[in-house]
């Protein structure tokens, strides 16, 4: 997910653009805003933190791009690609590395388990909303 603060600064296709170049594909895309509810479900296990209620706040002030990207080894990797939670301790070569400077606008947002790369797409899409296809071998050749 590009986080609000990610689609306010106009990094949203930087962002697709970098998992689109690992080799990842794109299954699902949609900017809204984020009610409420769904961001505190999305963060359920942050609750008893001191910086809950203003993560909430955070995610829910703007619009946020929701995406599901396949791809092998992309939960792994897209954490790779996004850099660690804090984006002065992010690698350069990161989204967060390269981008960002404060734990709380660190632009992105990666799921950190195939198991709950599941449970967020099932929150952030609705039936319906995601797209299987199989990319041509020479789009470039009809
Ligand atoms: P977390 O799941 O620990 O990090 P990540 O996004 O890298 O998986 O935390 C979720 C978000 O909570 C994080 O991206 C930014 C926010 N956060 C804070 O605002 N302050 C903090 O001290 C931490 C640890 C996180």
């Amino acid at each position: 997910m590009v986080k609000p603060d990610g689609v306010q600064r106009g990094l949203v296709g930087e962002i697709i653009s970098r998992f689109e170049k690992k080799g990842f594909k794109l299954t699902g895309l949609k900017l809204f805003r984020c009610p409420k509810e769904l961001a505190q479900e999305h963060y359920k296990d942050l609750q008893s933190k001191p910086f809950f209620p203003k993560l909430i706040e955070y995610i829910t002030s703007g619009p946020v791009v929701s995406m599901a990207w396949e791809g092998v080894g992309v939960v792994a990797s897209a954490r790779k690609l996004i850099g660690s939670t804090n984006p002065l301790q992010a690698e350069p070569g990161t989204i967060r590395g390269d981008l960002a400077v404060q734990t709380g606008r660190n632009i992105v947002h990666g799921s950190d388990s195939p198991e709950n790369g599941k449970r967020e797409i099932a929150l952030w899409f609705k039936e319906g909303e995601l797209c299987q296809w199989t990319p041509a071998q020479e789009p470039w050749l009809v």
